[in-house]
């Protein structure tokens, strides 16, 4: 996206899409924060932005830096401490950034950069030492995130989960114009790692990315986010942590998505992911649905076992609320059935 027009993304009114994107942030580093501030027994935690945009949607305060100052107040009221790094290579965006959210640098909450993340990676590291840390990566086009310099310094350290947002979309554009022109190979295996070439489908791109990205921690998940508009890609966000924990709050987070949509009909407001797929698959049932949910996690853990699956899936309420309130016994039992549905299409599928 060029700069005219993300300029006209952030003076426009919030989009449907963006606005699911904040409440799904939300949903994943608020919880995510105190999680970290109590489970690793360090009483202390760093958020960061990597990219962090203006936090200003047509003069309204909105955006992914606004939401890790408020997830760091509320560890700072338990008694912990919370510091927020953002970074924002723009210069007009980062000086509303740094505008909006000029309470948060005063009080020593939030710390700016006006630069490329990749470029600060390392002193942000060191200001940090040991504190347990949530990383959100929200690039605007998938090249501008690269595997070197953005995600692998935060994959290595300990830790240390990390949130991000993949465009399958525009992954498949650039990789069939590097591929047809011969430009942007560099930038192209940057992000998308050696197989970037055959990423020119929007099915292959996502595979491209899940396969470069998915071994760099123990726990991996990537899951496609639509827009208003039916089956279309908006963009996946995927999750790596070293903890199941991470990964139960993600797929919480996304399975809580379709309540909060801004949709055009209100009427179609629904409470979960799986109250809403009967409205647009028709015949799919919740079996079906359940292997749906639980395939990016199946795709890059194949090790994983029955009791890790269904904590991923069904530990939050909206799990429950979704498949019904049943014994962690039957839930597991559950997790290995679609474990093994899913390994018999792989068979196939060989
Ligand atoms: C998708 S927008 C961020 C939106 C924001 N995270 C939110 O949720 O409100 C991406 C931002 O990253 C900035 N950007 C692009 N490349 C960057 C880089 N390498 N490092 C830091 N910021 C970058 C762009 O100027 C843009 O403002």
């Amino acid at each position: 996206m060029s700069k005219i027009n993300l300029d006209t993304h952030f003076n426009d009114p919030i989009k449907e899409w963006t606005a699911r994107k904040h409440l799904l942030i939300t949903r994943y580093v608020v919880p995510a924060a105190m999680m970290m501030k109590s489970i690793r027994g360090k009483r202390e935690v760093a958020l960061i932005d990597g990219f962090a945009g203006p936090n200003s949607y047509d003069g309204e305060v909105k955006g992914s830096t606004v939401i890790m100052v408020e997830a760091a107040k509320n560890v700072i009221e338990k008694g912990a401490s919370a510091t927020v790094y953002a970074c924002e290579e723009d210069s007009d965006r980062y000086k509303v950034l740094t505008t909006v959210l000029a309470d948060a640098i005063r009080d020593g909450i939030l710390i700016a950069y006006n630069s490329k993340h990749h470029a600060k990676v390392g002193e942000i590291q060191k200001s940090m030492g040991s504190k347990p840390a949530i990383v959100f990566l929200d690039p605007q086009c998938p090249s501008e995130l690269t595997l070197a310099g953005d995600l692998k310094p935060w994959t290595e350290r300990k830790s240390t989960d990390i949130l991000g947002v993949f465009m399958g979309g525009g992954a498949c554009r650039a990789c069939a114009q590097g591929v047809l022109n011969g430009q942007d190979k560099e930038k192209m295996e940057a992000s998308l790692g050696e197989n970037w070439r055959t990423a020119t489908t929007l099915e292959a791109a996502y595979e491209v990315y899940e396969s470069a990205i998915g071994p760099l921690k123990r726990h991996f998940g990537l899951y496609r986010l639509r827009k208003q508009e039916p089956k279309t890609d908006a963009y996946g966000i995927f999750g790596l942590s070293d903890s199941p924990n991470a990964m139960a709050l993600l797929s919480d987070a996304v399975a809580k998505d379709w309540g909060v949509l801004m949709q055009i009909d209100a009427s179609k407001t629904t409470p979960s992911l799986f109250d809403f797929l009967p409205e647009e698959l028709g015949e799919q049932d919740s079996f079906t649905s359940l292997l749906e949910f639980s395939r990016p996690i199946l795709k890059t853990q194949r090790q994983i076992k029955g009791r890790e699956l269904a904590h991923a899936i069904f530990a939050g309420e909206n799990g429950k609320k979704a498949f019904g309130q049943y014994q962690w016994s039957d839930y597991t039992k559950a997790a290995n059935h679609v474990r093994d549905e899913f390994e018999k299409e792989m068979a196939v599928s060989n």
